[in-house]
């Protein structure tokens, strides 16, 4: 099933929120310039490029995070000139936190998990065709993820949840780009056997209101 209509987006099961803030809402399309986007994956690729030299982490499935040190993120700007340009006018240049890298090797599973921030700005890079963010209903565990996922140290927080009585609630594709709520369990699904890259930009304080809705204006 997959959840097109902005009513759908909506869950009509059980949501465990992992936090009182966690949004109501799975996803929104973000009010990104359509037009932007192709100059915007393609510099999100090289920060990729960059960013392996120095993390050394492997391309399996993985979270890991860039920007958070100013050179880091000083360098995130050299190379992205668009979405420098797409953060500020959307008012979220000041409150950017990091960029996380989400890589999905179909042999290692990515474990449905909560990540103990709000919401995520996902893109997608690299083999996003046929691939899903799917989300559950389901207990959080007091476990990290596995080893293989933690590719920062950030991503050390967030939850694994028990997968036995894990309940799909919702899913769809991630081949655009999408506000994801990242305190409902949820995974990245790929229904081929490539590499899959896509960036999920995170923000602090985090662009939503009280009720866990974005600010109106980033969403269309
Ligand atoms: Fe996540």
């Amino acid at each position: 099933m997959f959840l097109k209509s902005p009513t759908a987006n909506k869950s009509k099961y059980c949501m465990q929120k992992y936090q009182s803030t966690t949004p109501d809402w799975l996803y929104h399309t973000p009010a990104l310039d359509a037009d932007a986007l192709p100059a915007i994956q393609k510099e999100l690729l090289k920060v990729i490029i960059h960013s392996k030299e120095s993390m050394m982490v492997p391309y399996t499935s993985t979270f890991f995070c860039y920007g958070q040190t100013d050179e880091d993120r000083q360098k995130i700007w050299e190379t992205c000139p668009t979405l420098k340009q797409e953060l500020s006018r959307l008012k979220l240049l000041d409150i950017f936190y990091f960029i996380g890298f989400v890589s999905v090797d179909a042999s290692k599973e990515f474990p449905p998990h909560i990540d103990t921030l709000d919401v995520g700005l996902n893109i997608p890079l690299y083999n996003c065709n046929n691939t899903y963010t799917v989300w559950y209903d389901a207990k959080v565990l007091d476990q990290p993820m596995p080893n293989y996922v933690i590719g920062s140290e950030l991503t050390g927080a967030a939850r694994i949840v028990d997968k036995k009585n894990a309940v799909e609630i919702g899913r769809v594709e991630a081949t655009r780009p999408l506000w994801i709520n990242g305190n409902v369990a949820h995974r990245p699904e790929t229904h081929h056997d490539k590499l899959r890259m896509a960036a999920s930009i995170r923000f602090c304080p985090e662009p939503v209101d009280e009720n866990g809705n974005l600010w109106p204006h980033l969403i269309k």
